[in-house]
């Protein structure tokens, strides 16, 4: 039952206020002053407190503030007096959610108390939400609304608080740096360095010596002793990405540092111990290279205690909304106004193949964004590349089935294919025909219903 805090220092008031809303099926509990109140309020808690300003010794504006301090998602409403509706306005800056002034209407005052309810009701739920998806997807940054990536966050989520190496696949752009940090960030070495290393960006000797550090005069140029990233990163985590790209000499070399958990600087004679988690990422496929001789079988089983493959993002649709938004969000800052998208743009934005994943689709919306006009992303404001690509010819056209259309979708599995195509071929209809779907329905020699249903999005 919902609890109403009535105060007044006028007990008729107190009385009239208190039947007409227990008349309302509200349980209320007067209190003859600020002073009671703050008792009442020590002892328990309620969904609304209805207070009058002007009150001796302590008045309203008091009562509310220290109440919120108490109470911070506690309803206020304040009563004032006729003509003193400036201290009202005072209150509802610290936090009050409205005020009647008195005489107060009944009808008044009851649509007060409902819309503060209600106010309330729905803080508390926002509030639930916010807890239970910061509970189960705790990732800030992380977009993750596909199965595939709720199944990925679970993961990390487990795997975050162990020691264990990680090994993280998938093409380039899928987001693997994003998770390694987001494994670091949820570890218990969160606030030790989280270091990443690009292994491809290296020669080999100068990636030796960024990852163990060197010893003065171990080689031309080295004028004094160095610290390696992986001393850099003591107490935290050290991400080697693109760890295909190492050569297998220096594969070796990191193979005993994994199981030493020492590292020996770049000529020098002395064993340091050091206490980093390693990360690992790679867009190359370690298995195939493995069977090649091209990647150490030891150290493929050392880093791939968890293995981690983040799927591309056209094998995850879901996630790419949410993605564009959220990079909007990026982009626009504060900005009070965020641009909309046109329901053309979305569509092409969901049908794209996105070779280069998350990446290419950040570059898409910032590059959008920079063109959009009136705060509206239009079609043409995508970057050409999309468009071509959103121009699918129909099956029947003159465009052998086994070219590059056939080429793009290798691996990929027939429903899968035809659900891309089918969307494409939709997206194309429409697109021919101004956006008017009814018309692109008919020329597909479907119903309207068919089409919404089979649009990317049933809300387009
Ligand atoms: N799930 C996601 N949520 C939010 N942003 C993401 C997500 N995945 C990727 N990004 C963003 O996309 C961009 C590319 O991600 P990232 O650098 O992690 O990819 P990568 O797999 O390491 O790529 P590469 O193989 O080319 O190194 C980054 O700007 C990153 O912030
Ligand atoms: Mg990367």
């Amino acid at each position: 039952m919902v609890r109403i805090l009535l105060v007044d220092d006028e007990p008729s008031i107190l009385s009239v206020l208190s039947s007409l809303l227990k008349k309302q099926g509200f349980d209320t509990q007067p209190a003859l002053g600020a002073e009671k109140a703050l008792a009442c309020l020590r002892d328990e808690s309620f969904d609304l407190m209805i207070t009058d300003i002007r009150m001796q010794p302590i008045n309203g504006l008091e009562l509310l503030k220290k109440s919120k301090a108490m109470h911070p998602s506690m309803a206020v409403i304040m009563i004032t007096a006729y003509g003193s509706v400036e201290s009202a306005v005072e209150a509802m800056k610290v936090g009050a959610f409205d005020y009647v002034t008195k005489p107060f209407k009944v009808d008044e005052l009851m649509i007060t108390v409902q819309r503060a309810l209600e106010y309330r009701r729905a803080l508390s739920e926002n509030q639930e939400l916010k807890a239970q998806l910061q509970a189960r997807y705790g990732f800030e940054n992380v977009v993750a609304e596909s199965p595939a990536m709720r199944k990925i966050c679970n993961m990390i989520e487990r795997v975050a608080p162990t020691d264990q190496t990680v090994l993280i696949g998938g093409e380039s752009g899928v987001g693997k740096e994003v998770i390694a940090k987001a494994i670091h960030a949820h570890s218990a070495r969160t606030q030790k360095n989280f270091v990443p290393i690009n292994c491809a960006a290296l020669p080999e000797p100068l990636l030796e010596s960024e990852l163990f550090g060197h010893v003065k005069g171990s080689f031309t140029g080295a004028s004094s002793d160095k610290e390696g990233l992986f001393e850099t990163a003591a107490g935290g985590t050290i991400f080697l990405d693109e760890i295909g790209s190492m050569s297998l000499n220096l594969q070796g070399k990191l193979l005993r540092v994994l199981q030493e958990k020492e590292i020996r600087r770049v000529g020098g004679t002395k064993q340091i111990s050091v206490d980093a988690r390693v990360l690992a990422a790679s867009n190359e496929n370690l298995e195939e290279m493995m069977v090649a001789g091209t990647f150490r079988e030891d150290l493929y089983y050392r880093l791939s205690v968890i293995p981690l493959v983040i799927p591309p993002l056209r094998e995850r649709p879901e996630d790419i909304l949410p993605l564009v938004f959220h990079f909007i969000r990026l982009v626009s800052g504060n900005r009070a106004v965020m641009p909309e998208i046109a329901a053309e743009a979305q569509m092409a934005l969901e049908s794209y193949r996105w070779p280069g994943n998350v990446r290419e689709l950040e570059n898409a919306v910032r590059h959008a964004c920079t063109f959009a006009d009136d705060g509206k992303i239009q079609l043409d404001d995508l970057p050409a590349r999309m468009l071509t690509n959103v121009d699918v010819k129909p099956a029947t056209s003159e465009r052998s089935p086994s070219g590059d259309l056939i080429g793009n979708h290798q691996g990929q599995s027939l429903k899968g294919f035809l659900r891309e195509m089918e969307k494409s071929f939709i997206t194309h209809s429409i697109l021919q025909h101004g956006g008017d779907k009814e018309a692109a329905a008919k020329s597909l020699k479907v119903s309207l219903a068919t089409l919404y249903r089979k649009l990317p999005d049933p809300e387009l």
